[in-house]
């Protein structure tokens, strides 16, 4: 019987790029599934972009689009990646298509059914000039131990206390600046405390299908404390509008949080597959001999073996068969971290003209079945791919064509003699070992298996001397023998590395003039067939090329003299982004209980007067600045203060140490300019 595999990779989230860690993920996911389909399984491999959440929402109206034309834009971006490096999706979805949206919801009422949906009031930081809660990476403020200024609302990144948002001292909202609220609202629960959930997660997890060390990571998660409480609680899975999400079911103005539609995309996307291709969704999951594999990466590890098999038993659906989850590639120890877009560009790595099948096979030999992260080394890069991929293996090939062309027109000897059948052999026995090797996610050990076999191809050939043996003519049949035998054993090695490099595969099957390599392909001998004309197969890496991937696309932002660094560079765009007005300043005022701030009245030459609260105190008195022209940022967001709202930017000059080296110098345009005109 024909294994049926249902295959997925994580769902990227829509708002950037992919990165090495990415391809990382869908390479693992991509070997496999071809090694699969190579030894005969029907397979489904999908993936979608994670396109929901206030950080999309958030960067999309910063970017001035509305989430939908944002996400669709990153979309449009995902295809020169996924075919560059040869990653074989048969579909790639959005978790925002109307799929996902029934999907999410029909789970969610099913669970409701189920009883395991609590609705609660919780208490949460409130932005009053946004409009919005906010989440508590866009909490800013001191922290509570420490008094560092401006640390996220979880976590101090300088002394690494742990606190709840509402600890923070003057906290303040990293969109808007404003001093948060603290607002109750409505939330919506996942009851997974429930004891049914419980029980059903403590089996699910200990059963044997997980990774041990993901096992036993995710035992922690029912151990009882002191107080006889497990750590497992219910799941918040609900946010409040604005969120770009999916509207809950009877709760308006409530959300799905993006983690509970995010998973749901897996099915919208083959939903949506096998709808196109007229197949039966509900059928082909309800099949007992489906399998259903997701790959992951360790830091989501949670819910995709905690929340999502739950979602999917109490909804009354198929859960995992396995969750495989790897470690994260880091370059120069920098993990690739979602806020952080570092690393090397894979992009930039195929416009460079770097092979991808190098990127495949070098992360093929580093990968293994456990959760170990792997580091990408340049040098170790080019030793694997030079001496090991192109110098044991690519040269085989080379080493006989030539002299097959040449003195025997292309023709595969008959029958190979006792030597070389008993390294055929010995190479065709391998083909178990390999293909377990495959099954388990255990990449080096089966590329390791491959290389040794490729050893000994290379040591029969320098035994041979095939370039002796050409010189006489008495010898020809033994070289015609150990040509053949080059020739099969490089297709046998072909189908082994097969699934690491589609691309070569095909070329390979090309010059050799045969069907599509499987394994079975591998047991049987070609004798007397006629190959093709070899082309060059593989360069090795050239590694000048490759270092111009490690430069910084742009040059590090020169140090001013003994000032301030010269910020990142923009486009022209981002700059006119910016509104800048010639503003007079109608009236400055003192702020009562403010030794920092005036209070300017300004004639922007709108028809009205704004007020702007300005840090410049220490620097001038307001009858000084009564009556000037400046300059101001006329298009920011209003700020709420304690002493009111403040209208814009009046533009100075500062060091950048400010305690330090004191001094404040308010820009004034040249005579002439009047209020409203616009600095570009
Ligand atoms: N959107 C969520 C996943 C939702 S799945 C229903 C998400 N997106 S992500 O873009 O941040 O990450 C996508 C995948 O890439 C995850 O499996 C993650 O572990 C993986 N990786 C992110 N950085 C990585 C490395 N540096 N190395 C390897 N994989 C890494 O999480
Ligand atoms: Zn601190």
């Amino acid at each position: 019987m024909p294994q049926k595999l249902f295959v997925t990779t994580a769902l990227p989230y829509a708002n950037a790029a992919f990165h090495i860690g990415h391809m990382m993920e869908y390479i693992q996911a991509d070997i496999w599934v071809r090694f699969q389909r190579m030894r005969g399984a029907q397979v489904n491999f999908v993936c979608a972009d994670d396109a929901h959440g206030a950080p999309i929402m958030i960067a999309a109206e910063k970017a001035g689009k509305t989430p939908q034309a944002f996400v669709a834009e990153i979309a449009a971006g995902r295809k020169p990646y996924l075919d560059g490096f040869h990653i074989g999706f048969d579909h790639w979805h959005s978790t925002d298509a109307p799929e996902n949206h029934a999907l999410a919801r029909e789970i969610y009422l099913a669970l409701r059914r189920n009883e395991l949906i609590d609705v609660r009031t919780i208490e949460q930081f409130f932005d009053p000039v946004k409009g919005m809660f906010l989440p508590d990476r866009y909490i800013l403020g001191e922290c509570p131990r420490c008094g560092a200024k401006d640390q996220y609302g979880d976590n101090c990144e300088v002394c690494g206390a742990v606190y709840s948002p509402t600890e923070l001292k003057n906290p303040y909202s990293a969109l808007s600046g404003a001093k948060p609220e603290l607002r109750s609202s409505e939330h919506y629960f996942f009851r997974l405390s429930d004891p049914r959930c419980v029980e059903y997660l403590r089996t699910w997890t200990q059963d044997g299908k997980l990774q041990s060390e993901v096992a036993n990571k995710v035992k922690e998660w029912f151990a009882e404390g002191p107080d006889g409480k497990i750590q497992l609680g219910d799941w918040d899975i609900s946010r409040d509008a604005p969120y770009f999400g999916i509207e809950i079911p009877d709760a308006p103005g409530k959300y799905f949080y993006v983690w509970l539609d995010a998973p749901v995309g897996y099915l919208a996307s083959l939903k949506h597959l096998l709808e196109r291709r007229g197949e039966d969704f509900e059928a082909y999951l309800a099949d007992p001999m489906l399998r259903q594999v997701h790959f992951i990466g360790k830091d989501i590890v949670t819910f995709h073996t905690l929340f999502w098999p739950a979602m999917l038993h109490f909804s009354g659906r198929k859960v995992p068969d396995n969750v495989y989850v790897h470690g994260f590639i880091t370059v120069g120890g920098d993990k690739m971290s979602k806020s952080r877009g570092t690393g090397i560009s894979p992009l930039r790595y195929l416009e460079l003209g770097l092979d991808a099948q190098w990127l495949r096979y070098y992360i093929a030999a580093k990968l293994n079945a456990r959760v170990e992260d792997i580091e990408f080394n340049p040098e170790d890069f080019v030793a694997r791919v030079n001496a090991d991929l192109v110098g044991k293996y690519v040269n085989i090939a080379s080493r006989a064509a030539g002299f097959l062309a040449k003195r025997f027109d292309g023709r595969l000897s008959a029958d190979v003699g006792v030597e070389g059948r008993a390294l055929l052999d010995a190479l065709r026995a391998h083909s178990a070992t390999v293909q377990q090797l495959y099954d388990e996610r255990e990449y080096g050990k089966a590329v390791r298996e491959i290389m040794l076999l490729a050893d000994r191809v290379n040591e029969y050939v320098d035994a041979h001397k095939p370039w002796e043996l050409v010189k006489h003519e008495s010898q020809r049949a033994a070289l015609h023998d150990v040509c053949t035998v080059c020739i099969e054993a490089f297709r046998v090695l072909t189908v082994y590395l097969k699934p690491i490099l589609p691309a070569l595969a095909q070329q390979v099957e090309a010059f050799l003039d045969v069907p599509p390599l499987d394994f079975a392909a591998a047991q049987r001998a070609l004798g007397g067939h006629r190959i093709g004309a070899y082309k060059h197969l593989m360069q090795r890496v050239d590694t000048e090329r490759l270092d111009k991937l490690f430069e910084a696309p742009a040059p590090p932002p020169p140090a001013a003299p003994g000032g301030e660094a010269i910020a990142p560079e923009i486009a022209i765009g981002d700059f006119a982004k910016i509104d800048l007005r010639i503003a007079k300043i109608v009236l400055a005022e003192a702020v009562d209980g403010s030794d920092k701030l005036l209070k300017l009245t300004l004639d922007v030459g709108e028809g009205r007067h704004r007020t702007v609260f300005s840090g410049i105190k220490s620097a001038y008195k307001p009858e000084d600045l009564t009556g000037k022209l400046t300059v101001v940022v006329a298009n920011l967001a209003p700020r709420k203060m304690k002493f009111g709202v403040s209208e814009g930017m009046v533009l100075a000059a500062s060091h950048a140490d400010e305690g330090a080296q004191p001094g404040l110098y308010v820009l004034e345009p040249w005579p002439g300019a009047t209020p409203g005109l616009r600095v570009r």
